[in-house]
């Protein structure tokens, strides 16, 4: 028996779409937003002149990191223990999403803890036993973290990435509104995007794949490799809209599907270097992808998405577009010196054969991954 979930209740895609939080009427609304992009752009004051009516009360906790930490989800869950919302509203990129969706968990269900979480039967939470509605309005186009089961928050002690799931963390609402979009720097629109193809071919090459999902992850691939490069390097509103919906589509298939060792690796140099998280997976998808080739499954499905993206080799086609977009094509590229890679390189090695990669198409060893962190870390 396979459960396939398509979204949350609903998705508002559409430019200005935002404006559809005035047809909701909570009574207190927490909002959980990042550093200043949204808070400068006005996108937060726009979005508490649609929710306020006359007896709504707001809360808003922002500076919300990347890579957001325990420290980050319990501040907030102090304020929100206190606050007693019935909305969590959350505003930003994929960081400020999960801070979010980890707050409304420990909200909701307060005998968690980040001691217990991992350990704790999560499939016997029932959805319809949350209160607090989660509305998930993203400014990037990459996690997929509004439409998610998932959150991911940082350890900062044991340098971990740790991954919740759960049905309870799926939003409610999902609002795509390209205008809030047009304001990500290019850097971010690339390496967000690459996030997203990430999450669509992990699901894609996936031995987990349903043809519902096949679907959405297939197409997300082929509307990515076309539209990508003109969302960056044209700054183009019909490219972004469409990469912001395209990797909504990635978000769904991923989250009833899998990812893969893209993601298994990506966290653990997330984690041990403070990274950007679609940064990480620009720089290893297409050392995976050739690696994962091995497996005659993946080779083909690899030659059926270059045939349906019109090009000879998909990879290439990805390492091509990741130049394009200036990103580095290894760590050290990036500028992890060697010093620092020796330093962590063991915890690397440890946490990079955890989360993801356990569901990888290619099933891996320590020494095959020894290889392969030596491989991203260096470049070919
Ligand atoms: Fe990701």
């Amino acid at each position: 028996m396979r459960k396939i979930v398509l979204s949350g209740k609903r998705i508002i895609t559409g430019e200005g779409c935002l404006s559809v939080l005035s047809e909701f009427s909570y009574k207190r609304v927490m909002i959980v937003t990042g550093g200043k992009s949204m808070i400068e752009s006005h996108v937060i004051d726009r979005a508490t002149d649609y929710i306020q009516k006359e007896d709504t009360e707001i809360l808003v906790y922002s500076g919300v990191p990347k890579n957001p930490s325990t420290e980050d989800v319990d501040r907030g869950l102090l304020k929100c223990q206190s606050f007693k919302p019935d909305c969590i509203l959350t505003i930003g990129g994929g960081s400020a999403l999960d801070c979010a969706k980890a707050i409304l968990l420990f909200y909701e269900f307060p005998y968690l803890n980040f001691d217990n979480v991992l350990e704790y039967n999560l499939k016997g939470l029932i959805p319809a036993e949350r209160k607090t509605a989660l509305i998930c309005v993203p400014s990037t186009s990459g996690t997929g973290s509004e439409l998610t089961r998932g959150t991911v928050i940082t350890d900062i002690q044991k340098e971990l990435k740790v991954p919740i799931m759960t049905d309870c963390l799926r939003p409610d609402i999902a609002i795509l509104d390209v205008d809030i979009v047009m304001t990500m720097p290019k850097n971010i629109v690339a390496e967000t995007g690459m996030d997203a193809l990430t999450h669509a071919i992990e699901a894609y090459i996936n031995h987990n794949l349903d043809e519902f999902d096949e679907g959405l992850c297939s197409s997300a691939i082929v509307g990515i490799m076309e539209w990508l490069p003109k969302s960056v390097l044209d700054n183009d509103k019909e490219a972004r809209e469409k990469i912001h919906n395209y990797q909504a589509m990635a978000g769904i298939g991923f989250a009833n599907v899998g990812l893969g060792m893209v993601h298994g690796i990506a966290h653990a140099f997330g984690a041990a270097y403070n990274m950007a998280h679609g940064l990480t997976n620009a720089i290893i998808l297409p050392y995976v992808l050739d690696y994962n080739r091995q497996d005659p499954t993946v080779d083909k499905k690899l030659k059926e998405l270059s045939y349906r993206c019109h090009c000879s080799d998909i990879v290439k086609e990805i390492i091509k577009m990741r130049k394009m977009f200036d990103i580095p094509e290894s760590f050290n590229a990036a500028g992890i010196t060697e010093e620092m890679f020796l330093e962590k390189h063991d915890l690397i090695l440890e946490h990079a054969m955890l989360g993801a990669t356990r569901v990888n198409p290619v099933v891996m060893n320590k020494t095959e991954m020894d290889k392969m962190i030596g491989l991203v870390y260096w470049g070919k």
